[in-house]
C-alpha cells in the first residue's frame, strides 16, 4: 500500500472524540478544555438542557461565548431544550459551529442552518431517519436517556447503531454517526465496531483520577481495539 492509500485508510478509520464539558470541573473549565485540546480532542460537545425537554438544567449560550474565547476547536451544541428553533440565533452568535437537535418533539428540522445533526433517543427507532438522512451532516444515537452524565451505556442499542450505519452507507455515506452516553474505554470499542465514527464522552474524560490527558489517551487507544 503506498503512502497516500495509507493516509486515506487512516482517515477513513479515524474515530473522532468529542469531550462533553457537562462533566468538567466548572471552576477550572478553561484549563480542562486546554488539556482536552492538547490531548487531541477533535471538537467540544456542549450539552444545553432546559429542565423541560429533559429533567435537568445545565447552561446556555453564555458558556459557548466563553468557550469561544479560549479554543479554536469546533463547538457542537447538543440542544436538549423545548423549541430549539427559538434559541438558534443566540447560539450561532455565541459561536456554535454545529447543532445536534433531537428528532423527538421537533418538527422543523429542515429550518436549521450551520452544520446539523439529528439526535435520536434510545427508544426511538432508526426508521424515523429515513426521510431526513440526506439533509443532515450527522446522526447522533443516544446510548443513554438524555439529561445526565455518568449513566451506564445501553448495550441493547448496538443493533440500532448497526442499522443506522447501514442506512448511512446506502443514503448519505459522508454523514457522521455519533454516540453519546456511557462511552468509556470498555464501551468505545463496541460502539466503533457497530459503526460509530464520533464518540462523545464526559465522565470518562473529566472524572478520571489520572487526569484529562491520560483519560483521552486511554479512550483514543480503546477506539482502535478489536471486538471479539
Ligand atoms: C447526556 C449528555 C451527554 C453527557 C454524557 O444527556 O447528552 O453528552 O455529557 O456523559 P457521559 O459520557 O458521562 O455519559
Ligand atoms: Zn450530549
Amino acid at each position: 500500500m503506498n503512502k497516500e492509500n495509507k493516509t486515506e485508510e487512516a482517515a477513513k478509520g479515524a474515530v473522532l472524540l468529542a469531550p462533553s464539558i457537562l462533566s468538567a470541573d466548572f471552576t477550572r473549565l478553561g484549563e480542562q478544555l486546554a488539556q482536552a485540546e492538547q490531548a487531541g480532542a477533535d471538537r467540544i460537545h456542549v450539552d444545553v438542557m432546559d429542565g423541560h425537554f429533559v429533567p435537568n438544567i445545565s447552561f446556555g449560550a453564555p458558556i459557548i461565548q466563553s468557550l469561544r474565547q479560549v479554543t479554536h476547536l469546533p463547538l457542537e451544541t447538543h440542544l436538549m431544550i423545548s423549541d430549539p428553533d427559538f434559541f438558534l440565533d443566540e447560539f450561532v452568535e455565541a459561536g456554535s459551529d454545529s447543532f445536534l437537535v433531537h428528532w423527538e418533539g421537533n418538527n422543523n428540522l429542515h429550518r436549521l442552518r450551520k452544520r446539523v445533526g439529528v439526535v435520536i433517543n434510545p427508544a426511538t427507532p432508526a426508521v424515523v431517519l429515513e426521510e431526513i438522512l440526506l439533509d443532515v451532516d450527522s446522526v447522533l444515537v443516544m446510548t443513554v436517556n438524555p439529561g445526565f452524565g455518568h449513566q451506564p451505556f445501553l448495550r441493547e442499542i448496538l443493533p440500532k447503531i448497526r442499522r443506522v450505519r447501514q442506512m448511512i452507507e446506502q443514503t448519505n455515506p459522508g454523514c457522521e454517526l455519533e454516540l453519546d452516553g456511557g462511552i468509556d474505554a470498555a464501551t468505545a470499542p463496541l460502539g466503533v465496531a457497530a459503526g460509530a465514527n464520533v464518540l462523545v464522552a464526559g465522565s470518562a474524560i473529566f472524572h478520571d483520577e489520572a487526569g484529562v490527558a491520560a483519560a483521552m489517551k486511554r479512550l483514543q487507544a480503546a477506539t482502535k481495539l478489536p471486538v471479539n
